[in-house]
């Protein structure tokens, strides 16, 4: 098929306006969600067929379907905005599209051609573009995702699929809107092993997380980070989001990428925008111990996180049954923040876009 509009049914009861309001007067993260929504249907024997747009509904499976048991299931996530001419564009979408197919490939799942799934993007925000939060910060998170929809109990690749996104009106990921957050080492538990499903966005992987989150909730912490499976020293990256550290002579490090952490969008902008500045910017390992030892003795000045949902986050403190040490004065380091308003004013069209990452709707 092709990826001219997809056809459109309207939701013939949508949330009334007086409601719509007040939801979007607080919107917080991944809890109100918009009218409609995107399905496409794929078959071995037809390819991709039957893509429409139509009201949000639940969705009725038989108990067999495959993505039940054994979660051959990927994801995306991606934010449109609102810019400050009044359009509305999405960022950076294609390569977005592109890591779907990557992760596609690696669960053994049908690649959706990036046309389709640009248009899908598109399409819901222009018919759901009423729901974008008048709310500092708000944005409209896209969810694209795919489940192998064939009903059998046998264990191998689905014979069917089924492609949707759905829209959600976004504010800030963390609920505390804390300057820094805390981070809580996962000292028993890893996310990803080398040859495993790290660099896929797969339903998967964050289920394994949920018990080393818990375990960073419980200790008073917003997120946990994993470290390597081989040695269990060198830091990887937090549940949803990748990681910088920044030091006193202007070097930037985030762990490389080869296979067991996820290729972030975010990660890679940042990168590029350092780069700019005049910052040194290094992938590569860096372990916990010397972490403690650079942030103790003052040589590591600054560290955030970032991914779609959290932008550009700083890491005030970490911790572990080991103990905590706090970084820099333990809020927002000013390279940090001058990082995190560069990416956002760009996203929101306050800032030129020399790269081509904002792409209207
Ligand atoms: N790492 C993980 C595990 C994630 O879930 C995310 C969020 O998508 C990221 C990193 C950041 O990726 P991106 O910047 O593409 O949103
Ligand atoms: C995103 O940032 O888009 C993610 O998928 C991460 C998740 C923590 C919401």
């Amino acid at each position: 098929m092709t990826a001219g509009a997809f056809p459109f049914e309207a939701n013939p009861n949508p949330v009334d306006d007086a409601r719509r309001a007040e939801l979007l007067a607080d919107p917080g993260f991944g809890r109100v969600f918009t009218d409609h929504m995107v399905t496409i249907r794929y078959s071995d024997d037809k390819g991709w067929h039957d893509a429409k747009v139509g009201p949000r509904a639940p969705l009725t499976l038989d108990p067999a379907t495959a993505v039940l048991h054994y979660a051959q299931e990927i994801f995306e996530g991606l934010k449109a905005y609102r810019l400050a001419d009044g359009t509305m564009a999405l960022f950076r979408p294609e390569q977005n599209a592109r890591r779907f197919q990557r992760s596609a490939k690696r669960l053994a799942m049908p690649e959706l051609p990036e046309e389709l799934f640009l248009q899908s993007c598109r399409q819901l925000v222009e018919v759901d573009q009423h729901w974008f939060p008048p709310v500092e910060g708000g944005s409209i998170y896209l969810r694209p995702f795919m489940i192998a929809s064939e009903v059998f109990l046998g264990v191998k690749p689905s014979a069917e699929y089924l492609y949707m996104v759905i829209a959600s009106a976004a504010g800030n990921y963390f609920k505390s809107g804390a300057p820094a957050i805390k981070i809580w080492v996962s000292e028993h538990y890893t996310r990803a092993a080398p040859g495993g499903t790290g660099a896929a966005k797969c339903g998967g992987n964050y289920a394994s997380s949920l018990v080393a989150q818990s375990e960073a909730i419980r200790n008073g912490c917003d997120q946990v980070v994993f470290l390597d499976a081989a040695e269990h020293r060198w830091i990887e990256e937090l549940g949803g989001m990748n990681l910088f550290f920044l030091f006193d002579d202007g070097t930037l490090i985030t762990p490389p990428t080869d296979g067991t952490i996820l290729e972030g969008i975010t990660r890679e902008s940042i990168i590029e925008l350092a780069r700019e500045q005049g910052l040194n910017v290094r992938e590569e390992r860096y372990a916990i111990d010397q972490w403690r030892a650079d942030a103790t003795s003052g040589k590591l000045v600054e560290a955030f996180a970032c991914g779609t949902a959290a932008v550009v986050t700083p890491v005030g403190s970490v911790h572990s049954t080991n103990g905590s040490f706090t970084i820099g004065a333990g809020g927002p380091g000013q390279i940090t923040q001058q990082l995190r308003g560069k990416l956002v004013n760009i996203q929101r069209g306050i800032a030129p876009d020399p790269h081509g990452w904002v792409q209207p709707i």
